[in-house]
């Protein structure tokens, strides 16, 4: 069995047919997914979409693009929400350091809150992390004490040398859809480097859809297609990748 820790169900591109969707990916052995807000009302969404469905989990938080609308009533509001036992983590919530992203002070003053308020929570949490990992790792060390309940670099592509101070810190490495990519080389290497103890499989759907079905809409059930790619990099069985990415999974959000 696999798990798909990191999709967007509620999206658009899913609204006619999440129910086929969902049953895909169980008949693909992908048997929960968790699907990620990234502000509070989609994190609202993912937490209604999970109630409805028994094998989907629900991680809340607000991420970089829209940290202007954290507050203390939005906090509250997320504190709120965390009470449903199918919330899993805090996320997806992080730094995104692009042009057309609010000013770095502001989204580092959002990111610590939110570490703990997981903190308090006593839930894990699911970084987004975008051209900011100079500033991501500083943060983390310097925040050590709020990372108790551990968490996971969602879609991660940055180097092993940033890889290595991760799991050091404690975290697991999310792979997703561009581990398959023909143009995504060092991203192949630098998965080959860490260990499968301390991967989790994503998809990041509707995105970023692994090869061949690069540039569709992506969904949980190509999972296994991203397994199989990690199953060669690794040089073992599919068996191996889904039992030990599944036993990752049950230790770091309990599923
Ligand atoms: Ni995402």
């Amino acid at each position: 069995m696999f798990v798909d820790t990191h999709a967007h169900l509620t999206d658009e591109q899913f609204k006619d047919d999440w129910q086929q969707v969902i049953k895909r990916a169980r008949e693909c052995n992908v048997d929960k997914i968790i699907t990620s807000g990234f502000d509070y009302n989609s994190s609202v969404e993912a937490v209604n979409f999970s109630n409805k469905n028994e094998n989907v989990f629900a991680s809340i938080g607000v991420y970089p693009e829209n940290i202007y609308e954290y507050n203390d009533d939005i906090e509250n509001g997320l504190k709120e929400l965390a009470k449903n036992k199918k919330v899993v983590a805090i996320g997806e919530i992080g730094l995104q350091y692009t042009d057309d992203m609010p000013p770095k002070e502001k989204q580092i003053e959002v990111f610590v809150k939110q570490l703990s308020l997981a903190y308090s929570l006593k839930k894990p949490i699911i970084i987004h992390c975008r051209d900011a990992y100079g500033d991501m790792i500083e943060i983390l060390k310097k925040n050590k004490n709020l990372l108790t309940y551990g968490g996971t670099f969602h879609c991660y592509s940055g180097s092993y040398e940033i890889a290595k101070e991760i799991l050091k810190l404690g975290f697991y490495i999310s792979v997703g859809g561009v581990s398959t990519f023909k143009n995504a080389k060092n991203v192949q290497e630098m998965v080959a480097k860490i260990p499968l103890n301390r991967i989790l499989l994503e998809t990041d759907c509707p995105y970023l859809a692994p090869t061949p079905y690069r540039g569709k809409r992506n969904a949980p059930f190509y999972i296994p297609t991203i397994a199989e790619n990690l199953a060669k990099i690794k040089n073992v069985s599919v068996e191996e990748i889904a039992e030990v990415t599944t036993e990752n999974v049950r230790r770091l959000f309990g599923i």
